[in-house]
């Protein structure tokens, strides 16, 4: 990447001001944006003000386009510097600008670099003959067919230092040159024979679903070996271990009722005492809800609680809501628990240093003595 320096004093003209025709033009380019946002406008200026200026841009111009658009030198210098795009030296007629960045590197760009070296000489300085310049920049954005480089303000694709030679002297000498690949390549297209996508079902929508359909036939394949393998397990197990078939399997059974009269008298049975058996329902042996009357009937008071608070009873270990000590502060000492591992040692111990740690047994409402 080359340096991005204004060119020598020497060189710089002495002022800049647009022509009437590209005073007009940058007008509307300014006109495109808001108010307050002219600064907007800076590249297309910046760009215009090249072109009027032979291909590169002078620091008057810079100057000029800062002024207009009422942004500070320096902001509009920075952008100039910035962009390769903008020329800060003298151009040839042809300003050929070669991409140098790694997909055009590694396909040959540093040999194009040296033939323009060894042609033209030290980038940034125009040829002897005034034809051209050259300036080694960052991607263009034609990597698929690198190495590449622009010129003036077309690109030219898939080069050689032979292919770029014949192309200079072509420009040179004023004959008509082909823009883009210089091999044929069609757009981005392979290099060499095409080796990927080139099943046709990819394009054919043939194999929209395709995943599906290939699942269901696989999961009827799997479905179809079980039910063969299953059948033969079954004809394999009745041969070597018949099992008594079981005719009723599955309906209703026509064997006699045990209760039937018939079937008692056949059994050798009593009938059936059905007064006893009335009996079991009879209205006087059913239980009746009394209504109470009297100091009874009152409703029992009612709590605002659903429960009844157990006292506590701190001397049987429980703990006392509020009493100092049941929470564990940080950095005490662990509670003097007895060292069982009966699982008792989760009930509540001695609740301050005083208290012994004895297992009291279970919590739960004292025998009234
Ligand atoms: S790397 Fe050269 S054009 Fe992108």
């Amino acid at each position: 990447m080359a340096n991005r320096r204004l060119a020598p004093v020497s060189e710089q003209p002495a002022s800049f001001a647009f022509t009437p025709e590209n005073a007009e033009w940058a007008k509307g380019q300014i006109a495109k944006y808001p108010e307050g946002r002219q600064a907007s406008a800076v590249i297309p200026l910046l760009w215009k003000a090249q072109e009027q200026n032979g291909g590169w841009l002078p620091q008057k111009a810079i100057e000029a386009v800062a002024d207009q658009l009422g942004m500070p030198h320096i902001r509009v210098l920075e952008v100039a510097t910035f962009y390769t795009m903008f020329a800060l030296e003298p151009v040839g007629r042809y300003w050929i600008q070669v991409c140098g960045t790694v997909p055009c590197d590694v396909c040959g760009a540093r040999e194009l670099k040296q033939y323009l070296q060894e042609r033209l000489g030290p980038s940034g300085h125009v040829s002897p003959d005034g034809n051209f310049s050259w300036l080694e920049v960052e991607c263009l954005g034609a990597c698929c067919n690198a190495p590449m480089a622009q010129i003036n303000h077309d690109y030219y694709e898939d080069l050689t230092p032979e292919s770029l030679g014949k192309l200079m002297d072509d420009l040179a000498a004023g004959r008509p040159v082909k823009t883009g690949s210089q091999t044929g390549r069609v757009s981005s297209e392979p290099k060499d024979a095409v080796t990927t996508l080139q099943d046709e079902t990819l394009f054919d929508g043939s194999r929209v679903g395709a995943w599906r359909k290939r699942f269901e036939e696989q999961g009827l394949k799997e479905a179809g070996a079980d039910t063969t393998g299953e059948k033969a397990r079954t004809e394999a197990s009745a041969a070597t271990s018949p099992k008594a078939a079981k005719p009723d399997a599955g309906r209703a059974t026509e064997s006699p009722a045990a209760a039937a009269p018939a079937q008692r008298a056949a059994d050798g049975k009593p009938p059936v005492d059905t007064a006893a058996e009335a009996g079991q329902s009879a209205p006087e042996r059913t239980t009746v809800a009394v209504p109470r009357t009297g100091p009874e009937a009152e409703p029992a008071p009612q709590s605002g609680r659903s429960y009844t608070e157990t006292p506590s009873k701190p001397e049987e270990g429980r703990p006392v809501a509020g009493a100092k000590g049941t929470t564990p502060e940080a950095g005490a000492e662990p509670a003097n628990a007895p060292g069982k591992t009966d699982g008792s040692q989760a009930k509540p111990v001695g609740l301050t240093p005083d208290d012994k740690a004895v297992d009291k047994g279970p919590p739960g409402p004292k025998a009234k003595p």
